[in-house]
């Protein structure tokens, strides 16, 4: 079986644009795949190192919305990058052959420093980002990376840099595809890209309540006011989700609303009642997950040693392939 990695930073709740997108896909691909799915913790500490404090809880919340949409552990492992030191080991020997200007030009590199400018980004650890990425990668020889669009460039320097040890050691890293993650053509209530920054997101986490609330709150066509106005679903919000989650109803939500037959009011009720609808067994799974913490602690321990059993023995050759290893 072929491998895929991919790595998730802990950054806060996942919302419904991470359930359409990377999260079904993770799912779709622990079927065929060897899957690893890591939390990259050391990752999200490149740019909050200076406020370490929510990355164990993030970490914790990131397996139980994993754990809650169906990522099985019997079928992937699921590990913290964290945990398996032999990741660091990888990092450094990888950092030793990749020219310092690979990683100036890295377009994601030049833009996050120009974008975020309220955190020092001007360190070794943050430069070294995507070495530590193509580590990640490598150490299990990877075929298969699904990210989003804005991963590409990172991807690109992981087969540099397999590239180039495989040339000055012997061949012995994959060059590892990557695998798009469709983006979800769902935005946020707001209109904007979903995203947490926003403030416009729907978390799997969310109650039934919190889900009827921003809904309510979505952004419509602003020319309908009331129900008989002629709509224009194209600049709403809510018409975007019925594409998504409910595909019979969307040909007639389109037609009554243009007709004049639709009120804004009852059309996002019966939307938060679809969405619950989604939600709800998600919910259930979380609330039996959170009944037994124990046990997503286990998960992690199970996890992280099957990882860490694999990166070890990629080490092994790495090792020796470098003259590190002592025949005594
Ligand atoms: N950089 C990735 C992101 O921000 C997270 C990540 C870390 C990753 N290591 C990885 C993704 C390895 C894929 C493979 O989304
Ligand atoms: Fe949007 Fe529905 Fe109102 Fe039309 S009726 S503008 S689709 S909320």
């Amino acid at each position: 079986m072929e491998r895929v990695l991919s790595g998730m930073r802990p950054t806060g709740k996942l919302h419904l644009g991470h359930l359409e997108g990377v999260l079904k896909s993770y799912i779709e691909m622990q079927k065929n795949y060897e899957a690893y799915y890591m939390v990259a913790d050391w990752h999200a500490l490149t740019t909050d190192y200076e406020k370490p404090e929510n990355v164990t809880e993030n970490t914790i919340e990131m397996y139980k919305d994993w754990l809650s949409v169906g990522i099985d552990p019997e079928k992937a492992t699921l590990f913290i990058q964290s945990e398996v030191k032999e990741h660091a080991e990888l990092y450094l020997l990888l950092g030793l052959l990749t020219p310092v200007p690979w990683l100036e030009r890295n377009p994601t590199y030049k833009e996050q420093k120009q974008e975020i400018k309220d955190r020092d980004l001007s360190t070794y650890g943050f430069l070294g980002y995507p070495v530590l990425q193509a580590a990640d990668i490598l150490i299990y020889n990877a075929h298969k990376v699904p990210i989003g669009e804005d991963q590409r460039p990172h991807l690109e320097l992981t087969r540099e840099i397999a590239r180039r040890f495989n040339f000055l050691y012997g061949k012995f890293f994959n060059e590892p595809q990557e695998i798009l993650t469709q983006m979800p053509k769902l935005p946020g209530i707001d209109g904007r890209k979903m995203s947490k920054s926003y403030n416009n997101a729907i978390f799997l986490s969310d109650s039934e309540k919190d889900v009827e609330e921003k809904v309510r709150q979505m952004f419509t066509d602003p020319q309908k006011i009331k129900k008989d106005d002629i709509g224009h679903p194209d600049n709403c919000v809510v018409c975007a989700f019925y594409s998504v989650y409910d595909k019979e109803k969307v040909e007639e939500v389109i037609k009554e609303c243009r007709q004049g037959k639709r009120g804004c009011v009852d059309c996002k009720k019966q939307l938060a009642r679809k969405l619950n609808e989604v939600l709800t067994p998600i919910r259930e799974k979380r609330e039996e997950i959170e009944k037994n913490i124990d046990k997503i602690k286990d998960i992690i321990i199970y996890g992280n040693k099957k990882a860490q059993k694999t990166a070890k023995e990629t080490m092994d050759v790495v090792r020796e392939k470098m003259k590190l290893k002592l025949d005594f």
